[in-house]
């Protein structure tokens, strides 16, 4: 009697989590330091991971490793069973999406074009086609708008839609950012500190928008400093310290491992505890900085140079965000 179970014919919803997400032993140097090391971690469909752990911990060079912003030292990315290539629009085109921890929008056009180019990875309509501006190319055109006014609607920005990106507040350019991302249908969004410089309110907002991005059948890795935000939300949870994974759990577990809260929460995370304080404030991602003024921290040493086909012809406007410069991101 080696059976113990029995999955017999349940016909339909059975909560299948197949992996989506599989990155195996990235290690990602920069000369003599090691950023990432040797870290594995799977997203399954129909799960939220939160991914957390101090400042300098490795975090963001871990998604860039997985959005082919960086080529991993060692080790491999795939998605849906696929290794994905290092270019950042392949992976986008892939099906994964992501936000950036320093905001990236095109400042002097307006919300529903920041949108409109989250797009471009989706639409058919070349260069060719938005010359000639045939009928495929206005039919295209129309359904693009549809499509970018309903992930306005979701997200709350819809009233904002002709608004410059650059006059939004602070937290709703966060929320467009994630507009855009959704634009590329994604099925995996990657958030890179959604919510650093949002009030509690945008917080408990951003927390629901989340659970409604998954319940639309988008998974979601997330990485943030607010413990309440993370623990609430999330399936699982890694941590991250030195470039190293250090646990991973539920919530649950990951809390109450003295482990993190050793080398991270610094005092047992406690959950009725209002606005729990974010041990690191990620200063370089504080304080309202204007969203197009920075390239952090030099240009990424493996990035893609070459301009995105798809952000090509956009003529950008802002006071430092080109498209390339979006795509050197990190
Ligand atoms: N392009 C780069 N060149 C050199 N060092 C880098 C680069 N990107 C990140 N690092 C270093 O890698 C470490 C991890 O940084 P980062 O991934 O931004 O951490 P986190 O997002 O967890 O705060 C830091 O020591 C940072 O200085
Ligand atoms: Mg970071």
């Amino acid at each position: 009697m080696t059976t113990t179970t029995s999955t017999s014919a349940a016909p339909a919803a059975a909560p299948d989590r197949t992996p989506l997400l599989q990155a195996s032993g990235v290690i990602m140097r920069f000369g003599g330091l090691t950023a990432v090391r040797d870290v594995s971690l799977t997203v399954n469909s129909g799960e939220i991971v939160g991914l957390i752990g101090p400042n300098g911990a490795g975090k963001t060079t871990f998604f860039n490793c997985l959005t082919g912003l960086y080529v991993p030292t060692e080790g491999s990315v795939s998605y849906k069973g696929t290794v994905l290539p290092p270019k950042p629009h392949l992976v986008t085109k892939a099906g994964v999406a992501r936000t950036f921890q320093n905001i990236r929008l095109f400042a002097n056009m307006t919300v529903l074009e920041n949108v409109l180019v989250g797009r471009h990875t989706r639409t058919r309509e070349g260069l060719l086609s938005a010359l000639i501006r045939g009928p495929g190319y206005h039919k295209a055109e129309a359904r693009s708008r549809e499509r970018a006014m309903e992930l306005l609607e979701f997200t709350g920005l819809a009233h904002k839609a002709e608004h410059l990106a650059r006059n939004l507040p602070y937290g709703e350019q966060r929320k467009l950012e994630i507009a855009r991302a959704l634009a590329s249908e994604p099925g995996l969004l990657l958030l890179d500190e959604p919510t650093a410089g949002m009030n509690p309110q945008e917080t408990r907002a951003t927390e629901e928008l989340v659970f409604a991005i998954r319940d639309q059948g988008i998974a979601v890795l997330v990485i943030e400093h607010d413990m309440r935000f993370i623990f609430n939300l999330c399936d699982r949870v890694a941590v991250l310290v030195q470039g190293q994974k250090l646990v991973e759990g539920t919530a649950e577990v990951v809390q109450s491992d003295e482990r993190v809260v050793a080398a991270y929460l610094g005092e047992p995370f406690e959950p009725e505890a209002e606005a729990a304080p974010a041990p690191e404030a990620a200063p370089e991602a504080e304080a309202g900085a204007a969203p197009e003024a920075e390239a952090e921290a030099g240009a990424a040493p493996e990035a893609d140079a070459t301009p995105a086909p798809e952000a090509a012809g956009d003529n950008e406007t802002g006071t430092g965000t080109g498209a390339q410069e979006q795509e050197n991101d990190r």
